[in-house]
Protein backbone atom coordinates (compact mmCIF):
# COMPACT_ATOMS: atom_id res chain seq x y z
CA UNK A 1 0.00 0.00 0.00
CA UNK A 2 1.29 3.37 -0.76
CA UNK A 3 1.70 5.74 2.01
CA UNK A 4 -0.25 8.77 2.54
CA UNK A 5 0.94 12.01 1.74
CA UNK A 6 1.24 14.56 3.90
CA UNK A 7 0.22 17.97 2.56
CA UNK A 8 1.26 20.38 4.62
CA UNK A 9 2.46 24.07 4.27
CA UNK A 10 6.20 22.87 3.04
CA UNK A 11 4.53 20.68 0.57
CA UNK A 12 2.32 23.18 -0.92
CA UNK A 13 5.52 25.48 -1.05
CA UNK A 14 7.75 22.74 -2.65
CA UNK A 15 4.60 22.47 -5.18
CA UNK A 16 4.85 25.87 -6.02
CA UNK A 17 8.41 26.24 -6.08
CA UNK A 18 8.62 22.87 -8.54
CA UNK A 19 5.49 25.22 -10.46
CA UNK A 20 8.21 27.59 -11.37
CA UNK A 21 10.94 25.32 -12.52
CA UNK A 22 8.13 23.61 -14.67
CA UNK A 23 7.87 26.52 -15.93
CA UNK A 24 11.12 27.13 -16.83
CA UNK A 25 11.83 23.47 -18.33
CA UNK A 26 8.98 23.76 -20.41
CA UNK A 27 9.97 27.11 -22.18
CA UNK A 28 13.90 25.64 -22.76
CA UNK A 29 12.62 22.56 -23.71
CA UNK A 30 10.11 23.48 -26.02
CA UNK A 31 7.96 20.49 -24.46
CA UNK A 32 4.62 21.68 -23.45
CA UNK A 33 3.09 18.78 -25.61
CA UNK A 34 4.90 16.10 -24.41
CA UNK A 35 4.45 16.87 -20.83
CA UNK A 36 0.44 17.29 -21.34
CA UNK A 37 0.62 13.85 -23.05
CA UNK A 38 2.90 12.53 -19.94
CA UNK A 39 -0.13 13.71 -17.32
CA UNK A 40 -2.82 12.26 -19.46
CA UNK A 41 -1.19 8.42 -20.24
CA UNK A 42 -0.67 8.50 -16.11
CA UNK A 43 -3.68 9.39 -15.58
CA UNK A 44 -5.96 7.60 -18.29
CA UNK A 45 -5.00 3.91 -17.03
CA UNK A 46 -7.62 4.10 -14.28
CA UNK A 47 -10.69 1.53 -14.04
CA UNK A 48 -13.48 3.06 -11.65
CA UNK A 49 -14.54 -0.28 -10.86
CA UNK A 50 -11.35 -2.01 -9.51
CA UNK A 51 -9.73 1.64 -8.88
CA UNK A 52 -6.70 0.45 -10.65
CA UNK A 53 -4.23 2.75 -12.90
CA UNK A 54 -4.98 6.64 -12.93
CA UNK A 55 -2.61 9.31 -11.77
CA UNK A 56 -0.36 7.36 -9.49
CA UNK A 57 3.05 7.73 -10.92
CA UNK A 58 3.32 4.52 -12.13
CA UNK A 59 4.33 5.46 -16.02
CA UNK A 60 7.69 6.23 -14.61
CA UNK A 61 7.92 1.97 -14.38
CA UNK A 62 9.83 0.81 -17.24
CA UNK A 63 7.59 -1.70 -17.74
CA UNK A 64 5.15 1.07 -17.86
CA UNK A 65 7.09 3.13 -20.31
CA UNK A 66 7.65 0.58 -22.60
CA UNK A 67 4.19 0.37 -23.37
CA UNK A 68 3.22 0.86 -27.43
CA UNK A 69 1.19 3.53 -26.58
CA UNK A 70 3.65 5.79 -24.27
CA UNK A 71 6.55 5.69 -27.07
CA UNK A 72 8.50 8.68 -26.59
CA UNK A 73 7.71 9.65 -23.02
CA UNK A 74 10.39 7.82 -21.04
CA UNK A 75 11.96 11.98 -22.51
CA UNK A 76 9.26 13.13 -20.90
CA UNK A 77 9.65 11.28 -17.44
CA UNK A 78 13.29 12.25 -17.47
CA UNK A 79 12.77 15.84 -17.45
CA UNK A 80 10.44 15.28 -14.82
CA UNK A 81 13.36 13.89 -12.73
CA UNK A 82 15.48 16.90 -12.74
CA UNK A 83 12.32 18.74 -11.14
CA UNK A 84 11.95 15.71 -8.71
CA UNK A 85 15.67 16.08 -7.92
CA UNK A 86 15.35 19.58 -6.29
CA UNK A 87 11.96 18.93 -4.48
CA UNK A 88 12.01 15.44 -3.74
CA UNK A 89 8.93 15.15 -1.44
CA UNK A 90 6.55 15.88 -3.94
CA UNK A 91 5.35 12.57 -5.37
CA UNK A 92 6.05 11.76 -9.12
CA UNK A 93 2.33 11.38 -9.61
CA UNK A 94 1.48 15.37 -8.08
CA UNK A 95 4.79 15.99 -10.24
CA UNK A 96 3.70 14.54 -13.72
CA UNK A 97 -0.05 16.53 -13.39
CA UNK A 98 1.63 19.37 -12.05
CA UNK A 99 3.53 18.93 -15.66
CA UNK A 100 0.46 19.03 -17.70
CA UNK A 101 -1.19 21.75 -15.97
CA UNK A 102 1.58 23.80 -16.67
CA UNK A 103 2.05 22.99 -19.91
CA UNK A 104 -1.91 23.88 -21.04
CA UNK A 105 -0.66 27.22 -18.97
CA UNK A 106 2.25 28.50 -20.24
CA UNK A 107 0.65 27.89 -24.01
CA UNK A 108 -1.76 30.14 -23.75
CA UNK A 109 -4.53 27.13 -22.32
CA UNK A 110 -7.12 27.93 -19.75
CA UNK A 111 -6.03 27.72 -15.47
CA UNK A 112 -6.54 24.51 -14.36
CA UNK A 113 -7.29 24.49 -10.62
CA UNK A 114 -4.52 21.78 -8.72
CA UNK A 115 -5.19 19.97 -5.81
CA UNK A 116 -1.75 18.21 -4.28
CA UNK A 117 -1.61 14.85 -2.48
CA UNK A 118 -1.61 11.67 -5.19
CA UNK A 119 0.37 8.76 -4.01
CA UNK A 120 2.67 7.43 -5.94
CA UNK A 121 2.08 3.43 -7.01
CA UNK A 122 4.70 0.82 -7.98
CA UNK A 123 2.11 -1.39 -9.59
CA UNK A 124 1.52 -0.91 -13.37
CA UNK A 125 -1.66 -1.38 -15.02
CA UNK A 126 -1.64 -4.25 -18.08
CA UNK A 127 -1.00 -2.73 -21.59
CA UNK A 128 -4.35 -1.69 -23.64
CA UNK A 129 -6.22 0.88 -21.22
CA UNK A 130 -4.91 3.35 -23.16
CA UNK A 131 -7.17 4.17 -26.72
CA UNK A 132 -6.07 3.10 -29.89
CA UNK A 133 -5.61 5.98 -32.13
CA UNK A 134 -7.09 3.18 -35.06
CA UNK A 135 -10.48 2.56 -33.14
CA UNK A 136 -13.59 5.12 -33.89
CA UNK A 137 -17.04 5.51 -31.20
CA UNK A 138 -17.64 2.62 -29.73
CA UNK A 139 -13.92 2.36 -28.83
CA UNK A 140 -13.72 5.87 -27.22
CA UNK A 141 -17.04 5.52 -25.39
CA UNK A 142 -15.65 2.30 -23.95
CA UNK A 143 -11.79 3.30 -22.97
CA UNK A 144 -13.16 6.41 -21.32
CA UNK A 145 -16.39 5.46 -19.53
CA UNK A 146 -14.39 3.02 -17.42
CA UNK A 147 -12.16 5.82 -16.15
CA UNK A 148 -15.78 7.02 -15.34
CA UNK A 149 -15.67 9.83 -17.71
CA UNK A 150 -18.24 11.09 -19.91
CA UNK A 151 -19.04 12.04 -23.69
CA UNK A 152 -18.25 15.84 -22.85
CA UNK A 153 -15.03 15.15 -21.58
CA UNK A 154 -14.07 13.05 -24.25
CA UNK A 155 -14.59 15.96 -26.65
CA UNK A 156 -13.29 18.72 -24.62
CA UNK A 157 -9.96 16.28 -23.48
CA UNK A 158 -9.63 15.45 -27.39
CA UNK A 159 -8.91 19.16 -27.76
CA UNK A 160 -6.13 18.51 -25.86
CA UNK A 161 -4.53 17.69 -29.71
CA UNK A 162 -4.28 21.68 -30.27
CA UNK A 163 -0.73 21.00 -28.46
CA UNK A 164 1.91 19.09 -30.51
CA UNK A 165 2.08 16.65 -33.31
CA UNK A 166 2.28 13.16 -34.03
CA UNK A 167 5.67 11.08 -34.86
CA UNK A 168 5.95 8.61 -37.31
CA UNK A 169 8.74 6.44 -35.19
CA UNK A 170 6.40 6.89 -31.97
CA UNK A 171 3.20 6.28 -33.09
CA UNK A 172 3.44 5.22 -37.07
CA UNK A 173 0.99 8.89 -37.05
CA UNK A 174 2.70 12.12 -38.38
CA UNK A 175 2.06 15.61 -38.10
CA UNK A 176 0.45 18.43 -36.31
CA UNK A 177 -3.09 18.94 -35.60
CA UNK A 178 -3.00 22.44 -36.00
CA UNK A 179 -1.27 25.48 -37.68
CA UNK A 180 0.22 26.50 -34.56
CA UNK A 181 0.99 23.54 -32.42
CA UNK A 182 2.88 24.93 -29.48
CA UNK A 183 -0.33 27.01 -28.78
CA UNK A 184 -3.37 26.06 -26.29
CA UNK A 185 -6.38 27.09 -28.15
CA UNK A 186 -10.11 25.97 -29.83
CA UNK A 187 -8.19 25.51 -33.50
CA UNK A 188 -7.85 21.59 -33.21
CA UNK A 189 -12.16 22.16 -33.09
CA UNK A 190 -11.76 24.76 -36.08
CA UNK A 191 -9.57 22.11 -38.30
CA UNK A 192 -11.43 19.22 -37.02
CA UNK A 193 -14.37 20.88 -38.98
CA UNK A 194 -12.80 21.58 -42.21
CA UNK A 195 -12.78 19.55 -45.14
CA UNK A 196 -9.57 17.58 -44.86
CA UNK A 197 -6.60 18.56 -46.22
CA UNK A 198 -3.33 17.38 -46.52
CA UNK A 199 -1.63 19.28 -44.19
CA UNK A 200 -3.23 18.35 -40.90
CA UNK A 201 -3.45 15.53 -39.33
CA UNK A 202 -6.92 13.61 -38.42
CA UNK A 203 -6.68 10.19 -36.31
CA UNK A 204 -9.31 7.69 -36.83
CA UNK A 205 -10.34 8.55 -33.18
CA UNK A 206 -10.30 12.75 -34.55
CA UNK A 207 -13.07 12.19 -37.06
CA UNK A 208 -14.92 9.71 -34.79
CA UNK A 209 -15.65 13.10 -32.97
CA UNK A 210 -17.83 14.11 -36.28
CA UNK A 211 -19.73 11.10 -36.51
CA UNK A 212 -21.36 10.76 -33.45
CA UNK A 213 -24.31 13.82 -33.00
CA UNK A 214 -23.67 13.91 -29.41
CA UNK A 215 -19.72 13.80 -29.60
CA UNK A 216 -20.40 16.91 -32.77
CA UNK A 217 -22.54 19.37 -31.16
CA UNK A 218 -19.62 19.26 -28.44
CA UNK A 219 -17.13 19.82 -31.46
CA UNK A 220 -19.17 22.61 -32.96
CA UNK A 221 -19.56 24.36 -29.38
CA UNK A 222 -16.08 24.11 -28.79
CA UNK A 223 -15.07 25.08 -32.83
CA UNK A 224 -17.28 28.70 -32.13
CA UNK A 225 -16.84 29.31 -28.60
CA UNK A 226 -13.26 29.27 -26.87
CA UNK A 227 -14.70 30.41 -24.14
CA UNK A 228 -17.18 27.28 -23.61
CA UNK A 229 -13.98 25.14 -24.69
CA UNK A 230 -11.49 26.70 -21.50
CA UNK A 231 -14.08 26.29 -19.86
CA UNK A 232 -15.36 22.65 -19.83
CA UNK A 233 -11.73 22.14 -20.90
CA UNK A 234 -10.58 23.18 -17.26
CA UNK A 235 -13.06 21.19 -15.53
CA UNK A 236 -12.29 17.79 -17.67
CA UNK A 237 -9.10 18.40 -17.00
CA UNK A 238 -8.77 18.40 -13.84
CA UNK A 239 -11.60 15.24 -13.41
CA UNK A 240 -8.58 13.45 -15.49
CA UNK A 241 -5.63 14.72 -13.33
CA UNK A 242 -7.76 13.06 -10.38
CA UNK A 243 -9.22 10.07 -11.00
CA UNK A 244 -9.21 7.82 -8.07
CA UNK A 245 -7.68 10.93 -6.09
CA UNK A 246 -9.18 11.44 -2.61
CA UNK A 247 -7.42 14.70 -1.57
CA UNK A 248 -6.33 14.24 2.22
C1 LIG B 1 -0.25 12.81 -29.28
C2 LIG B 1 -3.70 9.44 -29.69
C3 LIG B 1 -6.36 11.74 -26.38
C4 LIG B 1 -2.76 14.89 -25.70
C5 LIG B 1 -0.95 11.69 -29.67
C6 LIG B 1 -0.52 10.77 -30.66
C7 LIG B 1 -1.48 9.81 -30.79
C8 LIG B 1 -2.53 10.15 -29.85
C9 LIG B 1 -1.48 8.62 -31.74
C10 LIG B 1 0.81 10.85 -31.43
C11 LIG B 1 1.97 10.36 -30.55
C12 LIG B 1 3.28 10.53 -31.27
O1 LIG B 1 3.44 9.96 -32.36
O2 LIG B 1 4.17 11.24 -30.75
C13 LIG B 1 -4.74 9.81 -28.86
C14 LIG B 1 -6.01 9.13 -28.80
C15 LIG B 1 -6.78 9.79 -27.90
C16 LIG B 1 -5.96 10.88 -27.37
C17 LIG B 1 -6.42 7.92 -29.61
C18 LIG B 1 -8.19 9.48 -27.55
C19 LIG B 1 -9.10 10.43 -27.46
C20 LIG B 1 -5.57 12.73 -25.83
C21 LIG B 1 -5.90 13.51 -24.66
C22 LIG B 1 -4.88 14.40 -24.47
C23 LIG B 1 -3.91 14.17 -25.52
C24 LIG B 1 -7.14 13.29 -23.80
C25 LIG B 1 -4.70 15.46 -23.42
C26 LIG B 1 -5.68 16.04 -22.77
C27 LIG B 1 -1.81 14.64 -26.68
C28 LIG B 1 -0.69 15.53 -26.96
C29 LIG B 1 0.04 14.93 -28.01
C30 LIG B 1 -0.67 13.70 -28.33
C31 LIG B 1 -0.40 16.86 -26.29
C32 LIG B 1 1.29 15.48 -28.70
C33 LIG B 1 2.55 14.93 -28.10
C34 LIG B 1 3.81 15.47 -28.76
O3 LIG B 1 3.77 16.46 -29.51
O4 LIG B 1 4.87 14.88 -28.52
N1 LIG B 1 -2.18 11.31 -29.20
N2 LIG B 1 -4.75 10.84 -27.99
N3 LIG B 1 -4.35 13.13 -26.31
N4 LIG B 1 -1.77 13.57 -27.52
FE1 LIG B 1 -3.28 12.24 -27.77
Amino acid sequence: MALPVVVDAEYLKEVDKARRDLRALIANRNCAPLMLRLAWHDAGTYDAKTKTGGPNGSIRNEEEYSHGANSGLKKAIDFCEEVKAKHPKITYADLYQLAGVVAVEVTGGPTIDFVPGRRDSKISPKEGRLPDAKQGVPHLRDIFYRMGLNDQDIVALSGGHTLGRAHPERSGFEGPWTEDPLKFDNSYFVELLKEDYAMLLKLPTDKALLEDPNFRRFVELYAKDEDAFFRDYAESHKKLSELGFVPS
